[in-house]
């Protein structure tokens, strides 16, 4: 049979009367008997019905009616409009093919699974995972694959209007962690040493405006040995971006106008200039860096009301210095709360409060005439203050968390989440960006008795603050910035330190000895000495992007071959043992597991 002429989404009524060749999958086939079947040809586009009738001859009726669900066929025929009426659900719904030829191009066996959207919704994600070649042929799962290529293609599009350049970076590289644990690969070559596949490709891409490369593009595939979650992969990609002579409005102002194009693009949706918020009001307001600002249920700092209460749980909080910070009384007021929270669903909300590191979860409803419940009579000497703070109206209920801010913020945070979901607050319909900015440079992690870097360690003070980085490094703030949307980081960026004794000294105060960073960092440092440009960046979590696009929260939805939540890839049964004559060549031996 001659080549196809057309894909199965494509052919409408204009094309009545053409004759065409299809190829596809047999999707359905109904044999109505006295002559006549109906087949269902399916491929990426959609599905045509092709019918074949008593005129045609016996062989290739036969042949048809042997067909059977996902064989492969290619079937000619001319177009006709639809006799039994159009089908509204399909995009071909006005036409069929009425068949002159058909041809089975391969037989399928029995298949384990059925490529069908409703059926894949009850069905164990395992199962699919195994047999993902016949899952991805799920209508919803090419929808998603289309919309993965598209926001690659309009990446591409956008940012080489902008003069940005497209540069891979090794794979293969020297251990450089970025927060997370790396995966590493033995080399057979150098034996006992071991190259660490890249977190991201963040020094490459600063190197790569050292080099004079001005801007960089790159969608890249990162690896970070940590455990998946919803939304989170051990192997994910990124459109990883880094621009020189720039600052931070600039690289805000680009990458929101990519971010806002993608959505106008996709969906259709206009995205109005994307507000901003300092890191400091995120964490007072919502006690997270990536707030969902969909809804309201703000926290409300009430330290200074309760510091003289009588009520010890209160007052003790707040006089408590953690590091010479003082510990803090934060409430959330939840509207109408007091009817709509059952005892249960407060109780449950005390527990999830314990399990993030809080006392408990002191509440109280709110009367006409006072407080009733739970901390009620530890209220009244503060009632008209609080009440003037938070708004409270008759029937709200009140909740406090009470401790180290950290921790108050921490579990508020969840809490928040929570209670907007519960009680149906949150409108999946709407689009709310925020650029989350002025984040601190460090925070002190308490165990190992040094700071940490907030975002990572190549991110610049910003401008004017670097004396900070001498007298106060806990005060300087970082020029990073993460682009939220409804809750979830989908970018993350900074400009970066350009200028070799920062960077030297940013590396010191995470406690890193000049040894050590040379022998991590070197290459960076040397890179600097040699006229870095001043530059900075940002990288979008791209399946975190298409995740939002294409409304599912399963990452593994948006990837064509995902690993499972304990990070297997049951397709091609990945990790597994490899042989003797490997290892011996990488001069390898596998211990026996103690714990067994
Ligand atoms: P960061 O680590 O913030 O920054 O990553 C950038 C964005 O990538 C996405 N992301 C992930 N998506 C899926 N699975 C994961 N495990 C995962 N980790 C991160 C998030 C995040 O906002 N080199 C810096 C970028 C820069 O400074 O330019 C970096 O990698 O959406």
């Amino acid at each position: 049979m001659v080549r196809r002429t057309h894909r199965c989404g494509e052919l409408r009524e204009e094309h009545v009367g053409r004759e065409v060749v299809l190829n596809g999958w047999v999707d359905v086939l109904r044999d109505q008997g006295r002559g006549l079947v109906f087949l269902d040809l399916r491929d990426r586009t959609g599905i045509t019905q092709v019918v074949f009738e008593s005129g045609i001859d016996g062989e290739a009726m036969t042949l048809a009616r042997s067909l059977r669900r996902e064989d492969v066929a290619a079937v000619r025929g001319v177009v006709r409009r639809r006799a039994g009426g159009a089908n509204p659900r399909l995009a071909t719904g006005s036409i069929e093919i009425e068949a002159r030829e058909v041809e089975v191009l391969n037989r399928a066996e029995q298949p384990p699974i059925l490529p069908d959207d409703a059926e894949a919704a009850k069905m164990d994600e395992e199962v699919r995972l195994r047999n993902r070649h016949i899952d991805l042929r799920r209508p919803r799962m090419q929808q998603i694959l289309g919309l993965r290529s598209k926001v690659t293609r309009i990446a591409r599009e956008y940012f080489h209007e902008r003069g940005f350049l497209e540069v891979e970076t090794p794979l293969l590289i020297r251990s450089t962690p970025e927060g997370a644990r790396d995966f590493v690969v033995p080399s057979r070559l150098h034996p006992g040493e071991f190259y660490a596949l890249p977190q991201s490709p963040q020094l490459f891409k600063q190197i790569l405006m050292v080099a004079g490369c001005d801007r960089y593009l790159q969608i890249c595939r990162c690896l970070r040995d940590e455990d998946p979650r919803a939304d989170r992969q051990a192997e994910f990609s990124q459109i990883d971006l880094e621009m020189s002579f720039t600052d931070r409005e600039e690289v805000i102002e680009t990458m929101g106008g990519f971010a806002r194009r993608l959505w106008k693009e996709t969906l259709g949706v206009e995205v109005p200039e994307i507000p901003r918020m300092t890191w400091t009001e995120a964490m007072n307001r919502y006690g997270i860096d990536r707030p969902d600002v969909r809804f309201g249920l703000d926290l409300v700092d009430v330290s200074d009301l309760v510091r003289e209460s009588p009520f010890a749980v209160f007052a003790d909080a707040v006089r408590t210095l953690h590091r010479g910070r003082p510990g803090c009384v934060k409430a959330i007021r939840v509207p109408g709360g007091a009817a709509a929270l059952s005892r249960k669903a407060t109780d449950a909300l005390g527990e999830m409060a314990k399990s993030f590191g809080l006392g408990g979860l002191p509440l109280a409803k709110v009367t006409a005439a006072g407080f009733e419940t739970g901390v009620a009579k530890h209220l009244e000497g503060i009632a008209a203050p609080l009440r003037e703070r938070l708004g409270l109206a008759a029937g709200d209920l009140v909740l406090f968390g009470v401790g180290r801010w950290e921790v108050v913020c921490k579990a508020l945070a969840e809490i928040r989440l929570r209670l907007g979901r519960d009680l149906g607050l949150i409108d999946d319909s709407v689009w709310r960006f925020l650029w989350v900015v002025d984040f601190p440079m460090f925070e002190y992690d308490e165990e190992a008795s040094r700071w940490v870097a907030l975002h990572h360690p190549f991110t610049a003070p910003m401008p004017g603050q670097e004396p900070l980085l001498e007298t106060d490094p806990g005060a300087c703030l970082s020029a990073g910035y993460d682009l939220v949307l409804n809750g979830s980081e989908i970018a993350g960026g900074s400009i970066r330190i350009h200028r070799r004794e920062i960077q030297e000294k940013v590396f010191s105060l995470i406690g890193l000895t000049a040894e050590e960073a040379d022998a991590k960092f070197g290459f960076l440092l040397r890179a600097l000495r040699h006229g870095a440009p001043p530059h900075g960046g940002i990288a979008f979590g791209l399946d975190r992007v298409v995740m939002h696009l294409a409304g599912t929260d399963n990452i593994r939805d948006v990837i064509a071959f995902p690993k499972t939540q304990s990070g297997a890839d049951l397709l091609c049964d990945a990790p597994s043992a490899i042989d003797e004559a490997q290892l011996k060549e990488l001069r390898l031996s596998v211990r026996a597991d103690p714990t067994r």
